[in-house]
């Protein structure tokens, strides 16, 4: 085997083979199993999509229905769980109560048949009806409330809603985050589907996967900059605030939250449908103040920036239109990982069929040889820069 050279964020290296969703980043294309996403997105059902995605075909109406059963009968959490998250603090953001909550999930469900279709069938399920309980539990309890039931006459999406606002939500508010959920649900291998390969690869439990993944996704470069999107909109404030605030950040190199992509180098198809979805949701319900701004964003960073690739990503328009579904900003990301679960379980039971543990190797920088010194014979400095003692932290 020949040594490849090393290439900073594996740009461009393959680390697995998968034929769960194919990327065309010249062209702007997503396909799930081959299906185009602006297709899903007009005709299909999240949890359709997840199981397309998990099972690799579009399900009968049986099998629709009878994943659609198990998601319901498993969305209520253990009250162990619920007493858990009331210990967290209400400041912990809800990216970290999530990935306690799917980390605790193993405590309760540990024994592992990864050779069992019935194991992984349960875990899917499972995860798939939780998360969302999760998510909104802690944004119900973090105000000091108490959680709010799931109610099984209502879909995975408008449930969702329903327990974060604790009201029912409008059909066309249901429907719209519906299909979020369905933009969100897989992205080939990025950092957090990466994230929870790897921690698959050791055939640990499904929870542990997921919490790993969820970590990954939490961080401003991958599912964090939806969150910081919007914070970047508030921030700027007017449109005349724009250009300057572009030529700032151009000046000082420094990144633009919700622009750019790995992979893409047009404008995510994805960041498409989710304007439009923005755009049917301000006609119904009000104008976003932010989104005047963020149009101008748009068109002086493709103006600016277009040259290197560098449009719109996923992550650009999404909190505009949750923003209108009434949820938090610090919850976004959360809601990303609640679409991704179904993405991350598709490619851990693909790598179930042929696992070999991750191992890469490294370019090694250091010294080797050094003598070891003993303490007395070190110099007596104290380099304030690697490290600093203070007891107020
Ligand atoms: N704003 C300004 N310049 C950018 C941006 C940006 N958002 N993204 C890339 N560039 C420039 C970068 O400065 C570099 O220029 P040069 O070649 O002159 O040094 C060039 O484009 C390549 O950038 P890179 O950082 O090497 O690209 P990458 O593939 O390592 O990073 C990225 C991809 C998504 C991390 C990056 O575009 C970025 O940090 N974007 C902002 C954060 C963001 O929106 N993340 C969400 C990503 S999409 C959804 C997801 O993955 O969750």
């Amino acid at each position: 085997m020949t040594l490849c050279e090393y290439r900073p964020g594996l740009e461009g290296i393959p680390a697995t083979q998968s034929s769960i969703s194919f990327v065309d980043g010249q062209a702007g294309k997503l396909e799930y199993r081959g299906i185009n996403i602006e297709d899903l997105a007009h005709h299909s059902s999240f949890l359709e999509t997840a199981y397309l995605l998990i099972w690799g075909t579009l399900p009968s109406q049986p099998e629709l229905d009878a994943f659609e059963h198990q998601i319901r009968y498993h969305r209520r959490l253990k009250y162990r769980i619920r007493d858990m998250m009331k210990c967290f603090p209400e400041s912990g953001h809800p990216m970290d109560a999530l990935q306690a909550c799917a980390a605790a999930l193993g405590l309760f469900y540990s024994r592992r048949a990864l050779d069992n279709p019935v194991y992984i069938q349960k875990a899917v399920v499972r995860l798939l009806a939780k998360i969302p309980t999760m998510v909104a539990a802690f944004q119900l309890m973090r105000k000091g409330n108490d959680p709010v039931q799931p109610r099984d006459d209502l879909d995975y999406a408008a449930n969702f809603l329903y327990m974060l606002n604790e009201q029912q939500p409008d059909p066309l508010a249901a429907r719209i985050f519906d299909i979020c959920l369905i933009l969100h649900a897989e992205h080939t291998i990025n950092a957090s589907t990466f994230s929870a390969m790897v921690t698959a690869s050791t055939l640990t439990d499904p929870y542990a996967v997921v919490a790993s993944a969820v970590g990954t996704l939490a961080g401003p470069l991958h599912g964090g900059a939806n969150e910081e999107v919007l914070e970047m909109l508030q921030n700027i404030g007017s449109v005349e605030n724009v250009r300057p605030f572009v030529d700032r950040c151009i000046e000082q190199k420094s990144k633009i939250m919700g622009f750019g992509h790995r992979v893409y180098k047009v404008k995510d198809p994805r960041a498409t449908i989710l304007q439009k979805l923005a755009e049917q949701l301000f006609e119904k319900f009000g104008q976003d103040h932010y989104y005047a701004i963020a149009l101008e964003m748009e068109q002086a960073v493709s103006e600016k920036l277009g040259h290197k690739g560098i449009y719109p990503n996923v992550d650009f328009y999404s909190g505009l239109v949750y923003r209108k579904l009434g949820i938090p900003t610090d919850l976004f990301t959360p809601v990303f990982a609640i679409a991704r679960v179904a993405g991350w379980l598709a490619h851990w039971k693909e790598q179930l069929g042929e696992n070999r543990i991750f191992r890469p190797t490294q370019v090694y920088t250091g010294e080797r040889g050094q003598p070891y010194v003993n303490l007395s014979n070190r110099p007596h400095t104290w380099d304030q820069q690697k490290f600093q003692i203070s007891l107020s932290s």
